[in-house]
């Protein structure tokens, strides 16, 4: 067997797996699905029963199912998020304004952020032009994106996401100042299962190479050990 022929028959097999544990997953995020929307609805209750709290340790309480409420709401945007990704080809394509959905992810990624000792700086372009996204998948490339940068800057640092247009095309770039990585991960960084990290999964820049290339967009990387690291995704502006 020729070395091409190894390495092509090791492609199939790994795409196999990938496709084996997408439809797990798939099935897993369904189940998790039901008993979430259940936590939600008696939360809901909850809220509803503390919202005429008059004591003040019944406000911290409603302050607390409020948070968890706020929590359920994310997740069952992930999990919708990741059942839309199983079923890619079937996007809901609609003309955004990329940097709303850049604006509304730092909103929701700054406490997280905060938690790690983590400044984010957006710079976004004002003259814009609009991009046609699914924007549930947009923000899971984001949190993709983000979460790494967090992941390669243990003690802090700062993540900065810009906007701007060029040639044509519109550009979304993610850049901290972390760990970097050497040339060999660069190179295998979209690898399914290619990870780093004891607990990663190496899913997370497949996933979101898959979005990308699902909105006829490409990414990029560039890192320098010790330095830090730079996505810049281009997409085609909306027609
Ligand atoms: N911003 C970054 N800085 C340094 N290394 C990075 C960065 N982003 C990705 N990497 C490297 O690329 C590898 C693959 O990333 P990927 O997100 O696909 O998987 P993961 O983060 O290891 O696991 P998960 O499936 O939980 O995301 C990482 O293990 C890490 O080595
Ligand atoms: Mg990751």
């Amino acid at each position: 067997m020729t070395t091409d022929q190894f390495e092509s028959d090791e492609r199939q097999r790994l795409l196999r797996q990938y496709a084996e544990i997408a439809t797990l997953a798939g099935g897993l995020a369904h189940e998790i699905k039901n008993p979430l929307s259940t936590m939600s609805m008696l939360l809901e209750l909850l809220e509803e029963d503390l919202d005429q709290a008059e004591s003040q340790r019944e406000r911290r309480m409603l302050t607390k199912v409020q948070t968890i409420q706020k929590e359920c709401r994310h997740l069952e945007d992930i999990l919708n998020a990741f059942l839309k990704f199983a079923r890619v080809g079937k996007l809901s394509l609609i003309p955004t304004d990329l940097n709303e959905v850049v604006s509304e992810f730092i909103d929701f990624f700054q406490p997280e952020a905060r938690e790690h000792g983590i400044e984010i700086s957006p710079h976004l372009s004002g003259d814009l032009p609009f991009v046609a996204l699914d924007t549930s998948l947009m923000r899971q490339v984001l949190l993709n994106l983000a979460l790494n940068a967090q992941q390669a800057m243990p003690s802090g640092g700062l993540l900065e996401l810009q906007t701007f247009a060029r040639d044509d095309r519109v550009f979304l770039a993610v850049i901290d100042n972390g760990q970097g990585m050497d040339e060999n991960t660069r190179s295998r960084l979209f690898e399914v299962f290619f990870s780093t990290k004891p607990n990663g999964n190496g899913l997370g820049l497949p996933t979101v190479r898959k979005i990308v290339d699902s909105h006829r967009g490409t990414i990029t990387c560039e890192s320098a050990v010790g330095r830090g690291t730079r996505f810049t995704i281009s997409l085609p502006p909306a027609s």
